[in-house]
């Protein structure tokens, strides 16, 4: 794993990550609707893959949670992979995260 990777999943797992019960039920369809629309525009509507990689639980199953809430926050650089740390916090990409690995309907 690259260097980068590394510190930036320390980081991660060293800061304080919001319980799923601090973000609002409100809140929660916003981060779902922008998975389905924004995310869905590269991964594909149903998540099965697009421009970028499939996001079901299949796959995800032996990625750790720290990882895929890394990737989503802040991106792959040299990828079309964006970090969306501008637009959610770090619990939220945790709780997102979650909803990705369990498979979101
Ligand atoms: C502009 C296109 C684009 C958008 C929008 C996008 N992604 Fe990605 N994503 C990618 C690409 C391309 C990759 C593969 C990067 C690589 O080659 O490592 C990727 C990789 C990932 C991975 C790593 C998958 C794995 O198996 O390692 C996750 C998790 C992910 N994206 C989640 C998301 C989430 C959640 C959103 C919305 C908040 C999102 N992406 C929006 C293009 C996109």
């Amino acid at each position: 794993m690259k260097r980068t990777a590394l510190i930036v999943l320390s980081l991660i797992s060293s800061a304080q990550i919001a319980l799923a019960s601090d973000i609002s039920s409100v809140r929660k369809s916003e981060l779902l609707n922008l998975l389905k629309h924004d995310c869905g525009s590269c991964h594909g509507l149903s998540l099965k893959g697009g421009l970028g990689p499939a996001l079901t639980p299949d796959v995800l199953r032996q990625k750790p949670i720290e990882y895929i809430t890394a990737t989503i926050l802040y991106g792959r650089s040299g990828t079309p992979m964006p970090p969306w740390r501008p637009f959610m916090s770090e619990g939220e990409a945790n709780w997102l995260a979650q909803r990705i690995k369990e498979g979101v309907q």
